[in-house]
């Protein structure tokens, strides 16, 4: 084992003001949802993507369940999305009797594969999920035309994406509904965390009251109603206001957030990539149209045993490396909707041959030389 200092993969950062702030929400005496701080992270995200209303939740999970409800996603209901995502992009709808169906996603940017949306579209389907894996654009042009041909509702998850743009637009902003994450591995975090981005204004105040445990207790405060009561189904998706206070002091740093991520990235790609082609390793590919959100750094390597041997080899050096997601068709539940090893070739290929270096926002330069030169000397 190396005597190097461990080089950990994610590391949660203090950033800006973030205690202080938390300090702040204590002492206004408002530590429950939808505080001052929430509606200050309300604001900044409204105006910097120009929506009609962004909600704090508790999780990008809870965003996406949210959505699952606003679309009124009924059992038998067919939901398409791509295979290679996390779990909480198809399990916020199967909660409602959704069936998942998977895409396989494109060998180049890992997004949902345009070209197979189509085949998939039956009379029963409800709503198309693309997810702009890594924080690259998903291509929207194709998949709103044809879900738009086919009166069928586009949401997105964003988990990966807050802050990169598809053609000059800002990811999130395309759906009826998007979802963003801020756990402690994102851009931008608040531990556990996540918001719903509402793009289509007639679905604000039935989110309001899903969030709010099925009441209209906003516009009570808004002082539209003289009580509030139940109206609706809904749980409790907002977060506490200390958690809004801290997620506002690394929102707050957002330039200095992403010029450093930019940069981290940047190196790995110019370090990596005489290497990657010499050895037939995939660096990733990002369109030219899309600005990314330099979320993750990740290589797909020639084959299963050659990317664990390259975790095991870093993992001596003492730097931790990690791969996702595993093929949804073929998890015990994704089997359990019919799934079978097979269908969606792309995934389960790069799902075995996917590493992700460390990528955090504490990484410092030295560090990163480190990863960079374990990497460049890995025997094949
Ligand atoms: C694509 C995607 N969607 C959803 C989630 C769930 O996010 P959260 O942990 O905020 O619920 C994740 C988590 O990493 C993710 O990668």
């Amino acid at each position: 084992m190396s005597e190097n200092p461990l080089i950990d993969f994610n590391r949660p950062t203090l950033v800006g003001n973030e205690l202080e702030y938390m300090a702040q929400a204590v002492r206004n005496g408002q530590i429950s949802g939808d505080g001052p701080f929430t509606k200050k992270c309300h604001s900044l995200l409204e105006q910097e993507l120009g929506v009609p209303r962004v909600l704090l939740t508790t999780s990008c999970t809870h965003a996406l369940e949210m959505m699952a409800i606003l679309l009124e996603i009924q059992p038998g209901d067919e939901v398409i999305l791509p295979d290679f995502t996390f779990v909480s992009t198809i399990n916020a709808f199967v909660l409602r009797g959704a069936r998942p169906v998977f895409l396989d996603v494109r060998p180049d940017t890992l997004n949902l594969d345009e070209s197979k949306l189509e085949a998939a579209i039956t009379a029963r389907t409800k709503a198309i999920v693309p997810v702009h894996y890594a924080g690259v654009g998903c291509e929207m042009d194709a998949i709103l035309e044809i879900a738009g041909r086919h009166n069928i509702a586009v949401v997105e998850d964003n988990a990966h994406g807050l802050f990169g743009k598809y053609k000059g637009r800002w990811l999130g902003t395309f759906g009826v509904l998007a979802s963003q994450s801020f756990h402690e591995t994102k851009n931008f975090s608040s531990g556990e965390g996540g918001a719903l981005v509402i793009n289509d204004p007639r679905l604000v105040e039935r989110a309001e009251i899903i969030r709010e445990k099925g009441t209209n207790r906003s516009r009570f405060f808004r002082g539209q109603v003289d009580k509030y009561t139940w109206v609706d189904i809904g749980s409790s998706y907002l977060p506490s206001d200390i958690l809004a206070a801290y997620l506002f002091g690394q929102l707050e740093q957002r330039d200095k957030i992403q010029a450093h991520r930019r940069n981290l990235w940047q190196t790995y790609e110019n370090s990596l990539k005489d290497w990657a082609a010499e050895h037939e390793i995939q660096l990733p590919v990002i369109p030219e149209y899309c600005e990314q959100a330099y979320h993750l750094f990740h290589m797909l390597m020639p084959s299963l045993e050659l990317r664990q041997k390259l975790i095991l080899y870093l993992r001596e050096r003492n730097i931790q490396s990690v791969f996702h997601y595993l093929p949804l068709h073929n998890s015990d539940m994704g089997r359990s909707f019919g799934g079978r090893t097979g269908d969606c070739p792309v995934t389960e290929r790069i799902s075995d041959q996917l590493i992700r270096l460390p990528f955090h926002n504490a990484l410092s330069g030295s560090e990163q030389e480190q990863v960079i030169e374990a990497v460049l000397d890995f025997k094949f």
